[in-house]
């Protein structure tokens, strides 16, 4: 059942123009379609029409007003077939569909009371007949027809033109939306919602409304996601000289989502996490999340909408596209070194990972089961971090003319990520071909590179080795063209030298290219010993191994004029002190802390800084995960051991210098989402968090306090995981009760709710799960529920691999009846079980089996695909 990019051929009929009309109700909603069909040019004449449909039930059809008898098509679990159609045709069908019993969340579903669609990739067959694919695109027009009473409210895509009453309590609106666009960008509301307005005036001067629909308890949650939207708007036109093209710009919040949002034409949809915030029940990485959603999906008006993808092996074109649009607006209106930390911390230990495993991909993979199996890392971030390259490659200038040059010539079609890259070599005069590599080529580059000073000839010599390890598929890989940003930090100025490479002026921050499979680079007229500063800002996805000593970085963690590999430094030298740690725990010995990491700690904490937040990231440990990325063989408790005693080290080291950044940063001003605010809470909480780590009497106290004080949910939350992953059940107890008991009405607090117990490092963890499993507020049909209760377990990663596997049980058992409900929602969730070969030999062998008992089920696609790739 693969489908290859290979047999991709343009369809053999195509839609101009569609003419929906839904008459709405839970169980038996009826589409009637009109579509205006043509023979495509490039394909011969009288092959047969064929649709998409799933899980409809066929009422009628007929061909230019004449009905099809039951022998002049044929229908499938798939779709239907017609053959002996005249070259251009109206086609009209009649369908049935029940979405009350549509618990995958594809198509058209109910949420609650609302009814809401869910089209992409590939759900629009699941509404109505049709040529389910991205380069089939039409104009629509689309009446809505619902109960004025349950369905007051009457959306989707384009202008209301037309509305009016109907008999029996019924009433209608019409929509229309000039702009041509495939089915995936289909979008219909219908419910009791209210709406929040505001209005925004385009450099062109068009005076849009902009309109956040929620269901009235909400109504106090949109401000920010309105000003985040207009920011959005303003930095389009000013960055990438993009203007919205309607009257209407509408965004839905609804509480059943399977992602973060959908960039449907005129009408975004959103996972209520994704857009609701307020400062009592939303942290502050919530609100930078729900900036950096409501910008992605705005952006994909242009990056999506009005070019769009070809077929879905090109989804990367608008995603990472788009991803990449998106990091650079929060950059830009946040601290752009904290965004960038943040997104290559979670880069190389969540997306490194995936490439590691066995559904790594290119960024653009040549062949799938299901499509909805590939909105991953890969896809997205990687492909983002693709056009950051291209856009150092050839310069923000270039880039934007290239930008200008792809919207402009492709407007209004369905392309290539070839035609992206080939406006971005035509706009700069450079060759990208070798670059192209990386779209087609899966799994994560390691560069090997050492260096030495030659003191006679002030020279520093940089050899640098790529290879790309084998994936599924991809036994073999060739070189890429990898952009290494670097510098050469003087060991004894302790400033960037001038960087003169083949007699060429580079700067003292300069690029190079890493094109061969081994490439040397000889800098002359360097003047002092230096330590290398390599792919500085993460100039490129890859792992980069040089031989550092703990010295050198100590002295780039202090020296680095780059904040990123400041940062950077300060990792690797933890993970050096981190690896004697796991070392000494696995042998049983006695473990010892590093000093120079606690020196490197205290110099942090007695230094002035103008950023907060990236101190806050500096004071920050790997992770757990990100760890278990750097070894051959992840031993989870050794991991786990070895950090918390670094952890504790540090907190009882530097108690007093902890205690007193706490203090310094506490605040009563009224809380605001703002850069430097946010700084000095993550600050104040990263401090706190070693205080209670060594359940120090007064840091215990002040996260006690903290919780009481009821601030704002980012420091309520962060007192409370504290106090909940601390032994202090006494404390913990009561403080989770009484926050269960005030948010019980709030879905997304109680979200946080279930993530926070059922993290905690405490053996009770998975007993905490499966007793959540049965509260009120949790339901397996609800994808927020399962990602914060069942999702979040399986991130806990003693607990989820415990040894007596009952943690890979229970995941395992989610996702059996996921599989029926839900199959998107289920093969994501699977992922953790996946990973088995990265663990010790017992570990395999109980994930391994939980996987067979999983593929012993009837499976969806979904899990079908994955389970398959795991178990190869
Ligand atoms: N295009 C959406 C976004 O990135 C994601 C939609 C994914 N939908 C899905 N069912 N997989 O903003
Ligand atoms: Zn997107």
């Amino acid at each position: 059942q693969s489908i290859y990019l290979s047999d991709y051929r343009p369809p053999a009929y195509r839609v101009t123009h569609t003419e929906l009309s839904f008459d709405l109700d839970p169980m038996a909603t009826r589409v009637k379609a009109r579509l205006h069909v043509e023979r495509h040019p490039e394909r011969a004449a009288g092959e047969p029409l064929e649709l998409d449909g799933e899980q409809l039930t066929l009422k009628s059809i007929a061909i230019d007003g004449q009905p099809l008898g039951d022998d002049e098509y044929v229908l499938t679990e798939r779709g239907l077939r017609v053959d002996g159609v005249p070259e251009r045709f109206l086609l009209d069908t009649d369908v049935e569909i029940a979405p009350k019993d549509n618990t995958a969340l594809e198509g058209l579903y109910q949420s609650g009371g609302m009814f809401c669609t869910q089209c992409e990739a590939e759900g629009f067959r699941r509404i109505t007949f049709y040529p389910d694919r991205p380069d089939v695109m039409a104009t629509f027009s689309t009446t809505v027809v619902g109960r004025s009473d349950r369905e007051p409210v009457l959306l989707s895509n384009g202008n209301p033109v037309e509305r009016g009453e109907l008999p029996d309590g019924r009433h209608f609106v019409t929509w229309e939306d000039p702009h041509p666009k495939p089915c995936y960008l289909f979008a219909l509301v219908a419910g009791d919602l209210q709406k929040v307005e505001d209005r925004f005036t385009t450099a062109g001067g068009r005076e849009v409304t902009l309109q956040i629909w929620v269901e009235e308890e909400n109504l106090g949650k949109t401000d920010h996601a309105m000003a985040s939207l207009k920011r959005a708007m303003r930095w389009d036109e000013e960055t990438y000289g993009r203007e919205y093209d309607l009257d209407l710009f509408m965004i839905v919040a609804v509480n059943d989502f399977n992602m973060g949002a959908m960039e449907n034409k005129g009408l975004n949809i959103f996972n209520s996490a994704a857009v609701l915030t307020h400062p009592h029940t939303a942290t502050d990485a919530a609100f930078q999340r729900v900036e950096g959603i409501v910008a992605h999906e705005y952006f994909h008006n242009w990056s999506g909408n009005r070019v769009t993808c070809r077929d879905w092996f090109q989804l990367s074109l608008k995603e990472g596209f788009t991803v990449f649009r998106d990091q650079s607006f929060s950059a830009d209106t946040n601290s752009a070194p904290v965004k960038r930390i943040e997104e290559v911390s979670f880069f190389r230990t969540a997306q490194f990972a995936e490439d590691a495993g066995p559904t790594a991909h290119p960024v653009r993979p040549d062949h799938y089961i299901e499509i909805g199996n590939f909105y991953t890392l890969t896809i997205y971030e990687k492909g983002a971090e693709i056009v950051r390259m291209l856009r150092n490659l050839v310069g923000w200038e270039a880039f934007r003319r290239g930008s200008d040059l792809y919207f402009s010539r492709f407007d209004g079609q369905a392309v290539t990520i070839e035609d992206f890259v080939a406006c971005m070599a035509e706009a700069s005069g450079q060759d990208l071909d070798q670059f192209m590599r990386w779209y087609s080529q899966a799994g994560t580059p390691e560069i090997d590179a050492h260096g030495e000073y030659d003191y006679a000839n002030g020279a520093y010599r940089l050899v640098l080795r790529q290879r790309t390890p084998a994936t599924p598929g991809q036994p073999d890989k060739q070189p890429l063209h990898i952009p290494i940003r670097l510098g050469l930090v003087g060991t004894k100025s302790g400033r960037d030298l001038t960087l003169t490479l083949d007699g060429e002026y580079l700067g003292q921050d300069g690029v190079i290219h890493l094109r061969e499979e081994e490439q040397e680079f000889l800098f002359t007229d360097v003047e002092e010993a230096p330590v290398p500063s390599l792919a500085r800002g993460f100039s490129a996805p890859i792992k980069l191994h040089f031989p550092y000593s703990r010295e050198d970085l100590a002295f780039l963690q202090t020296h680095d004029s780059d904040g990123f590999n400041r940062w950077d430094a300060g990792q690797r030298l933890a993970l050096l002190a981190l690896d004697d740690l796991i070392a000494a725990h696995r042998n049983g010995v006695e473990k010892v802390m590093d000093s120079r990491v606690v020196e490197a700690f205290r110099s942090l904490l007695n230094t002035a800084t103008d950023d907060k937040a990236v101190l806050a990231e500096m004071l920050t440990l790997p992770s757990e995960a990100y760890i278990a990325e750097q070894q051959p063989l992840v031993d989870v408790d050794a991991i786990h051991a070895a950090r918390t005693f670094v952890k504790q080290s540090l907190a009882i080291a530097l108690r007093d210098d902890f205690l007193r950044v706490y203090h310094e940063n506490v605040s009563e001003a009224p809380y605001a989402p703002e850069p430097e605010q946010i700084g000095a809470r993550s600050l104040k909480n990263v401090a706190l968090s070693y205080l209670v780590s060594i359940e120090d009497e007064e840091g215990v106290e002040l996260a006690r306090r903290q919780f009481e004080a009821d601030h704002n949910m980012t420091d309520v939350r962060q007192a409370l995981t504290l106090l909940v992953h601390s032994s202090r059940d006494d404390l913990a107890d009561p403080a989770l009760r009484a926050f269960g008991e005030k948010w019980a009405h709030d879905p997304l607090v109680m979200d946080q709710w279930f993530s926070i117990q059922v993290s905690r490092p405490q053996a009770d963890a998975l007993e905490r799960v499966k007793f959540l499993m049965d509260h009120p507020a949790f339901s397996l049909t609800n994808p927020n529920k399962v990602r914060a209760l069942i999702g979040a377990f399986a991130q806990n990663r003693i607990n989820f691999h415990r040894l007596d596997g009952e943690g890979y049980k229970l995941l395992a058992d989610v996702v059996i009846e996921l599989n029926r409900l839900n199959p998107e929602i289920a093969s994501r969730l699977v992922t953790p079980l996946t990973r088995w070969r990265r663990f010790d030999e017992p570990r395999q062998e109980l994930m391994k089996g939980e996987l067979e008992r999983i593929r012993a089920e009837k499976l969806s696609p979904n899990v079908y695909e994955v389970i398959e790739k795991a178990l190869a």
